[in-house]
């Protein structure tokens, strides 16, 4: 599925956006996420504990925020960080990701457009667990 350019430019405002309220006190790394679905976005912060392994990505906030207002097919994500260049979503988010996405197209931004990536879910994770069904 092609993303009018205009629709991933709002995508990419919102996960910017949301990535203001990121809350990483341990990293100081924010993150923020943005999903695409049916035309709605949805996004996501990274939020960390003090119990280091119960942080979540933002990734995976976008896409269960996405889930539990009943959305079941992402068309697009986007992934912000205020850093020189942009990061990838991890292998756990793009195994949460693909629960609901086919091919998609996945935008990793940062504050300088020159560095954006886009990569497809297949090329950043070509085999995805599946149970068979
Ligand atoms: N993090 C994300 O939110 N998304 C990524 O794609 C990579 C890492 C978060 C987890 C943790 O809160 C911080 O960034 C540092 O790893």
């Amino acid at each position: 599925m092609s993303i009018p350019p205009a629709t991933l430019a709002e995508l990419k405002r919102s996960a910017r956006a949301a990535a203001t309220h990121a809350y990483a006190p341990y990293s100081r790394f924010r993150v923020g996420a943005a999903v695409l679905c049916d035309g709605a976005v949805y996004s996501g912060v990274n939020v960390e504990n003090a119990s280091y392994g119960l942080s979540i990505c933002a990734e995976r906030n976008a896409v269960f925020s996405a889930a539990a207002r009943g959305a079941r097919r992402i068309d697009a994500i986007c992934v912000y960080t205020p850093t020189g260049l942009p990061v990838t979503p991890c292998g756990a988010c793009l195994q949460v990701i693909s629960e609901f996405a086919s091919d998609i197209v996945i935008v990793c931004c940062s504050d300088d457009d020159a560095a954006e990536q886009r990569f497809t879910l297949r090329q950043l994770l070509p085999t995805a667990f599946r149970l068979e069904k």
